[in-house]
């Protein structure tokens, strides 16, 4: 990752120790405080409710959905629900099969182990997965040549709660093994408007209800983006003369950190000009985009492309991505006849 990356309002990562420190402090705790995500909050509230009263673990559990809208806090609330200890981890910080079993190891009874990332673990160890999510055991082989054996290493029962930006980059196996699977959607304006104002108070913050209302709907349906935009334009509003975060604070930061009216970056909006300059709005193949814009494919696959699809500006067909009519009308363009 380069310095650069820090400063971004759009990445995968909660950036520095500042930052995710704060993250933290605006974690809700209970499903009540987590605000939006109606159907997948009711469905768990459910399965937490049975599951407690049979005094089972919770089945395993796959979150997937764009960065940033809180699979991992998500991940917290299920596990004070459920009053259990949670151990966190990621797909690519599981190397080697033996780091699986040391986490596995430390579990509880009812335990949670959230992977984040979880489509980028070494296939090695999503083979014992396998196993440990179905029958709670791993076979590990110890020693090395001929004396080398398997053994059999019983697990209490625990709850595997996994996360991804695309259930479709799971291989078939490991999602099947998940009984719970929810999909998590952009956040609405007023539910971001309520989360904008519910960190602002606990920034000790004063924000009018237009400017939640305006930082709201600029961030991209992702409350970590609405986090961070708070904290800038807070910035901004104390070295004003004004007492709270009002619309054209919020408006004027905004037009500072080149966030658009519509909540785009510079890197959202590079992509669509980009496409239209050079490729007639496209169908153009995603690696041609990322090569031409200096970012990875990836980035732009989970990170850009859904927002941007999500609000009909950009389309995937079988040929590449497309400039939309209305992503056209956003860069002041109309689009070409087609014929
Ligand atoms: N902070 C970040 N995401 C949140 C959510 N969904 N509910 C409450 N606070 C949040």
């Amino acid at each position: 990752m380069d310095d650069s990356d820090d400063e971004r309002l759009v990445s995968n990562e909660t950036g520095n120790n500042e930052e995710a420190s704060i993250e933290k402090s605006l974690r809700p705790a209970t499903l009540d405080q987590y605000i939006g995500q109606d159907r997948v909050k009711h469905e768990l509230s459910v399965y937490i409710q049975a599951t407690k009263q049979r005094e089972e673990s919770l089945d395993h559990v796959l979150l997937y959905g764009p960065p940033g809208l809180g699979k991992t806090t998500l991940a917290m609330v299920i596990a004070n629900e459920m009053a259990v200890h949670i151990r966190t981890t990621s797909g690519p910080a599981i190397e080697k099969p033996g780091d699986l079993v040391a986490l596995l190891n430390e579990l509880q009874p009812g335990d949670i182990l959230f992977i984040d990332e979880i489509h980028r673990l070494p296939k090695i160890v999503e083979e014992m997965l396998y196993s440990a999510m179905e029958d709670f055991f791993v076979d590990i082989v110890v020693g090395q040549g001929p004396t080398a054996h398997p053994i059999h290493f019983p697990l209490p029962p625990f709850t595997l709660i996994g996360a991804t930006t695309r259930a479709g980059l799971l291989s078939a196996p490991l999602r099947d093994r998940f009984g719970i699977v929810a999909h998590m959607s952009y956040y609405t304006i007023d539910d971001l408007t309520e989360i904008v104002k519910r960190s602002a108070d606990i920034f000790n913050t004063k924000i009018t209800d237009k400017g939640a209302h305006e930082l709201a709907r600029r961030s991209r349906g992702t409350p970590r983006i609405a986090n961070r935009l708070l904290k800038r334009v807070r910035d901004f509003m104390e070295v004003s003369d004004k007492h709270a975060i009002d619309d054209e604070i919020v408006a004027k930061s905004l037009r500072f950190l080149r966030v658009d009216e519509e909540g785009l970056d510079e890197i959202d909006n590079k992509i669509l000009k980009t496409m239209v300059e050079y490729y007639h709005g496209g169908p153009v193949g995603l690696g041609t985009i990322a090569a031409n814009i200096g970012e990875e494919s990836d980035t732009i696959a989970e990170m850009y492309e859904p927002y941007l699809m999500q609000i009909g500006y950009l389309n995937r067909t079988p040929r590449g991505r497309v400039v939309t009519e209305k992503g056209y009308e956003h860069l002041g363009l109309s689009a070409p006849q087609s014929d």
